[in-house]
């Protein structure tokens, strides 16, 4: 055993293992609303670095590129892109290329469905008003968007760490499966409006 697992050992004390603990895991685990890593999000202003980045040096399959013409709260024509890149299990790491929001160097002044952000499964819409209204209830601002494919809730952890709760509803397995055959060729056409 290295010096750095004895460490860690020695940092979680002598507890003896039950043969059983390992099967509490599992039991806690499937019982949890918060499923898992659905996204995290990040800045970007190069779409095909950031691509070739992920995708040809991690590769990561991008699976997911949309160019979305309006502001999500206003309605007005601001044109974006979202593209995402899958990992193994099913999460993804994503990126926004928004020209209107994100015009020099982060931190962006910007709604926090576009900032930084990471996002977690939750395994039902009811989840979503459960854990709302008990976020409201302690004086968190939760801001809610139907993205179709997801139905997010977005707020401020206690540290300003930008949050998303998101359910996925069964219709969302259809788009994923489309997203996927269009998506380079989306990513291309988004390109070319920025040069
Ligand atoms: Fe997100």
């Amino acid at each position: 055993m290295s010096h750095q697992e004895d460490n860690v050992l020695g940092a979680v004390g002598e507890t003896a293992i039950d043969p059983k603990d390992k099967e509490l895991v599992i039991a806690r685990r499937a019982k949890s609303r918060v499923r898992g890593l659905n996204h995290h999000a990040y800045y970007c202003s190069d779409v095909e670095k950031t691509r070739h980045f992920y995708e040809d040096i991690l590769e990561m399959p991008m699976t997911i590129a949309l160019r979305i013409p309006d502001e999500v709260f206003t309605g007005k024509a601001s044109p974006y892109c979202h593209f995402f890149f899958e990992m193994g299990d099913g999460s993804s790491i994503a990126f926004f290329d928004y020209p209107d929001f994100y015009d020099g160097e982060p931190p962006f002044t910007v709604p926090t469905v576009y900032h930084h952000h990471i996002a977690v499964n939750v395994d039902s819409d009811a989840s979503i008003e459960y854990f709302r209204a008990r976020l409201e209830a302690e004086g968190y601002a939760c801001t809610y968007v139907d993205h179709g494919a997801f139905h997010s809730l977005y707020l401020k952890d206690p540290g300003g760490m930008n949050l998303e709760l998101c359910y996925s509803p069964p219709s969302a397995e259809e788009f994923m499966l489309r997203a996927e055959k269009v998506a380079h060729a989306e990513l291309k056409k988004w390109a070319a409006t920025r040069n």
